[in-house]
């Protein structure tokens, strides 16, 4: 068998070539008297190659069978297209048919709303746009890690199975081998002694506090991968399973790890930008027309760093009308973050130095004893897209924190040995994967930027 050869590779070759093999999914097929145009995508690239198959061709009959979705291998000459709009096309020799799709195969309009798109989410990425949105998910993704290879960072797999819940949310998904409807109690309460762990265990919401450990033995660190919250909210920027990317650097102040934020949101959209120049036309051109816009202002803004304090100022002074009243002390909503991004600054924003009551128990107390040193970056159109702090490297004050909040020390032995044992001051931040690419794609719903999206009441696939 001729090995094949990917769309996106052919559609660059600069001479043309007497034996070529491609094999695909047919877009398209229109029929002349004696020969038929088929336009054939692999799913390489956004571009499909047209094959031309005319009747001097054995098994020409066969090819009125090709409807939208079949699969072929294609095998012919690579030669230089008249037409216009594509320089290469493929005079088919051979055309063998891998297998029909039949009338009732669910795309066969040239466009389809999201809606039912995530309901085919199976086919979706048959689909240009779908197509696309997946191909900048995967670059983006080795662009992170290239981003931390570059820096020294250590690539930690931390664990996804957990007995601690990081943000202390209360968003964990239990795990368990109990069964429902026999759950042994002691006391009124679930006897877990006998589960599989012998202890409550649950989907972590955060690898964090393994990345810490690691980052007080290795130094820079960074793990990337699922994370899970049973969060009730059913908003376009919230999904129960999503991808993180948590650096953690020991020797790190909160200055140190805002720097690290911009440079890296600025390297990954400039990375997309560069590698996905094709894909992301397409989002600029039928998604989101500000796209470009958006990408310019990224890399040619400095982030604009202020203070939760200065944050509600602003927002108490705008005269806005917002959904929830703020003031110090409460937790910003995202449509003030969204003020603040998008209107006031009109720039990406960082706002540090949280009123500690509305943030989770590992972050920094500043000398103020009211705040924490935390930072989140807020973006157009999303809000919040990264969350971070300086960590708590005190033992005493961290031991302290914990009791304030009734955190159950004894199951945090482990995290505060690393105070106890050379603890040096040190900070992380958790990007959302997801996010991002709704941030550079202009899609605007989370549910279309992942796979196989897990929301409330909805896990199909
Ligand atoms: O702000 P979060 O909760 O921070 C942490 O989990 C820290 N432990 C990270 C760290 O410092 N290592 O979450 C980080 C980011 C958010 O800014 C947001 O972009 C994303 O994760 N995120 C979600 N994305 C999609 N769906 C959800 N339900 C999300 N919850 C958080
Ligand atoms: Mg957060």
């Amino acid at each position: 068998m001729n090995k094949r050869i990917k769309i996106n590779k052919l559609i660059g070759f600069d001479t043309a070539v007497d034996e070529v093999v491609i094999k695909g999914w047919v877009r398209t097929r229109r029929d002349s008297k004696g020969f038929s145009f088929i336009e054939v995508n692999d799913g390489s690239c956004l571009k499909n190659i047209q094959v031309i198959a005319d009747d001097s061709m054995e098994n020409y009959g066969d090819i009125s069978q090709l409807t939208t979705g079949s699969a072929v291998s294609v095998s012919g000459s690579l030669v230089e297209s008249p037409g216009g709009g594509q320089k290469w096309e493929v005079h088919a020799k051979n055309i063998e048919i891998i297998s029909v799709a039949p009338e009732n195969y669910p795309l066969q309009k040239k466009r389809h709303s999201d809606e039912f798109l995530r309901s085919n989410a199976h086919l979706r990425p048959r689909t240009n746009k779908y197509g696309a949105a997946f191909r900048i998910r995967s670059e983006l993704s080795y662009a992170i890690h290239k981003f931390f290879r570059d820096r020294g960072f250590r690539y930690i797999h931390t664990p996804i199975l957990t007995g601690s819940d990081c943000e202390g949310a209360g968003e964990l998904f239990q795990v368990t081998t109990l069964d429902m409807k026999t759950v042994p109690c002691v006391d009124g309460k679930v006897d877990y002694s006998a589960d599989f762990f012998g202890k409550e265990a649950g989907l972590t919401v955060s690898g964090q506090l393994s990345a810490e450990m690691f980052a007080l033995a290795m130094g820079d660190v960074y793990t990337f991968g699922p994370t899970f919250r049973a969060e009730n909210s059913n908003t376009s920027r919230h999904v129960a399973e999503f991808w993180m990317v948590e650096p953690e650097m020991a020797f790190c102040d909160l200055e140190g790890d805002m720097d690290t934020a911009e440079e890296m949101l600025k390297y990954l959209t400039g990375a997309v930008r560069d590698n996905c120049a094709e894909d992301i036309e397409l989002f600029a051109k039928f998604v989101d027309k500000e796209l470009m816009n958006i990408f310019d202002m990224i890399l040619s803004s400095d982030f604009e760093r202020i203070s939760y304090k200065e944050a509600v100022e602003i927002l108490e002074k705008s005269k806005k009308k917002f959904e929830h009243e703020i003031s110090y002390g409460k937790d910003l909503q995202s449509e003030h973050e969204r003020y603040l991004t998008e209107q006031y600054f009109k720039k990406p924003v960082i706002v540090c130095n949280y009123p500690k009551n509305i943030k989770p128990f590992y972050m920094r107390q500043n000398d103020d004893g009211r705040t924490v040193a935390a930072m989140d970056i807020l973006v157009p159109r999303i809000g919040e897209i990264i969350g971070g702090s300086q960590r708590e490297e005190r033992l005493d004050m961290l031991e302290a924190r914990m009791k304030e909040m009734d955190l159950p020390m004894e199951d945090y032995w482990w995290y505060l040995d690393s105070r106890r044992f050379g603890s040096v001051p040190h900070s992380g931040f958790g990007l959302g994967f997801e996010r991002l690419l709704m941030l550079l794609t202009g899609i605007s719903n989370i549910r279309d930027v992942i796979p196989f999206p897990r929301t409330p009441k909805s896990i199909e696939f």
